[in-house]
């Protein structure tokens, strides 16, 4: 049999006979991999049935959704994981996917016969982890990385769901690259779809990441599977946030928050507002409260400022979790418009709880922690603040400022200063600013 070469786009798996520097498809430059490749067998579509129907003749009794004993859970998904659905949570190594299977599984009722496929890890390693997480009783585990034998395995004693770990140790012989190769993983990931759509099984993959996305295999299966999650510390390096970006299920507006804890991963039920500090004395200068948006969730943080007097020559700006520019930014925004004088002072800003953000919405809160702190005046902790800054000292409006309010709401504050886009005419516990003079005022 002759051995094909060709190239393929590890970000969005275009195919061309020769190397090219800038993909067609996705425009994405440098992203060609050679990949050797030599493969038979014919490909399978994933819906056998040709005919066409009336939409009412579609009987949808027997796709029953798996409901887990975890109401947070089964809202992440949708209603519960859906029959034949195909997942794909991707994350960095050692960020916590493998724990997190365990944690699914031990949020199913029991009943559930659950099938673990690794090709990660032993199976006495899995069974050591999965003592100290807690074991699920009705779990089987394998080291098949055969996607036909798993497949053929899976046929014979059907199972109530399926996890692989990860797709890049699945391999067929159809195939004729290395596993880990974008061939692979795409050809593998159609079988297990095409058996799950086929059988009405869920199955759950997990694919491995890096920070710069080299490894962009399962960029490549995104758009083939129903719903991808992606698993991350960026948000706050103690924590782990779950979220979903893509689900034919349900909404994509939800994260899941945990903490990595010895003992595996334990699901913080209210994220917003967690990383207050709830008993602070009123007295403190220099914190202030915002809303954040973490992909779609509205979060309540605490940003905190210390303004001292410099005695460097060159006045030092720390941060963490925002941008270093920012902060230069918003000092001389400060200086012009309030003349604070910031140029004689360090500054050093911090959120609580080491959550990072870019998120342009806590501009105003920067400020104003800064501002409380070189003036030594305290910010209520019932006050929420909230947008933009122009460099012109103007505030402006923010995405998803709608959810933001409601979200401030909740923390029942007594004073929402936010831009005046919000339209929220007669409440009385929101003032509608676009100016940061003004803003300031109201602190
Ligand atoms: P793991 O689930 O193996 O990550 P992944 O499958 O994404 O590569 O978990 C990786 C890290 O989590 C590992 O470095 C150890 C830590 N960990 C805990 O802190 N507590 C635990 O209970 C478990 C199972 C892992
Ligand atoms: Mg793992």
């Amino acid at each position: 049999m002759k051995v094909k070469k060709r190239f393929v786009c590890k970000e969005c798996g275009y195919v061309s006979a020769s190397w090219i520097g800038k993909c067609p498809e996705c425009l994405s430059w440098n992203s060609f991999i050679e990949e050797l490749i030599e493969e038979h067998g014919k490909k399978e579509t994933f819906h056998k049935d040709n005919s066409i129907k009336n939409i009412q003749e579609i009987n949808t009794e027997n796709d029953k959704c798996i409901i887990t004993k975890n109401e947070e859970i089964n809202n992440f998904f949708g209603d519960g994981i859906t029959s034949g659905s195909v997942t794909l949570i991707t994350g960095e190594p050692g960020i916590g996917k493998s724990t997190l299977l365990f944690f699914i599984a031990n949020s199913l009722s029991g009943n559930e016969k659950v099938y673990y496929f690794s090709g990660e890890e032993s199976l006495t390693q899995i069974k050591k982890r999965a003592e100290r997480v807690g074991l699920y009783k009705n779990i089987f585990i394998s080291n098949q990385v055969e996607v036909e034998s798993i497949i053929k395995t899976c046929s014979t004693e059907i199972p109530d769901i399926i996890f692989i770990d990860s797709i890049q140790t699945i391999y067929s012989e159809n195939v004729d690259s290395n596993s880990g190769s974008i061939s692979q993983i795409k050809y593998s990931t159609e079988k297990l779809i095409n058996f799950a759509k086929k059988k009405s099984i869920p199955v759950i993959i997990i694919g491995h990441i890096t920070k710069s996305g080299e490894l962009a295999g399962p960029k490549v299966i995104e758009h083939m599977v129903d719903v991808v999650i992606y698993f991350d510390a960026e948000f706050t390096h103690q924590f782990r946030i779950l979220r979903s970006v893509k689900n034919r299920f349900g909404g994509t507006d939800d994260i899941l928050l945990f903490e990595m804890k010895e003992n595996g991963l334990i699901l913080i039920n209210n994220p917003s507002g967690y990383f207050l500090d709830k008993d602070c004395n009123e007295n403190i200068t220099g914190r202030c409260r915002s809303v954040t948006m973490e992909g779609q969730s509205p979060l309540v943080v605490e940003v905190e400022a210390l303004v001292v007097p410099s005695v460097y020559s060159n006045p030092r700006r720390f941060s963490e979790g925002v941008d270093i520019a920012k902060i230069s930014r918003i000092a001389a925004i400060l200086d012009k418009h309030l003349n604070q004088n910031l140029n004689n002072y360090d500054i050093y800003v911090n959120i609580l709880g080491g959550i990072k953000t870019k998120d342009v919405g806590l501009d105003l809160a920067i400020a104003s922690a800064i501002y409380s702190s070189k003036n030594k005046l305290p910010v209520s902790k019932d006050k929420i603040i909230l947008g933009e800054l122009s460099l012109t000292g103007k505030i402006r409006g923010l995405y998803k400022l709608e959810n933001r309010i409601k979200e401030a709401k909740k923390f029942n504050a007594s004073l929402i200063i936010c831009p005046k886009t919000a339209g929220t005419g007669k409440d009385t516990n929101i003032r509608e600013t676009d100016d940061i003079i003004d803003a300031v005022k109201l602190l």
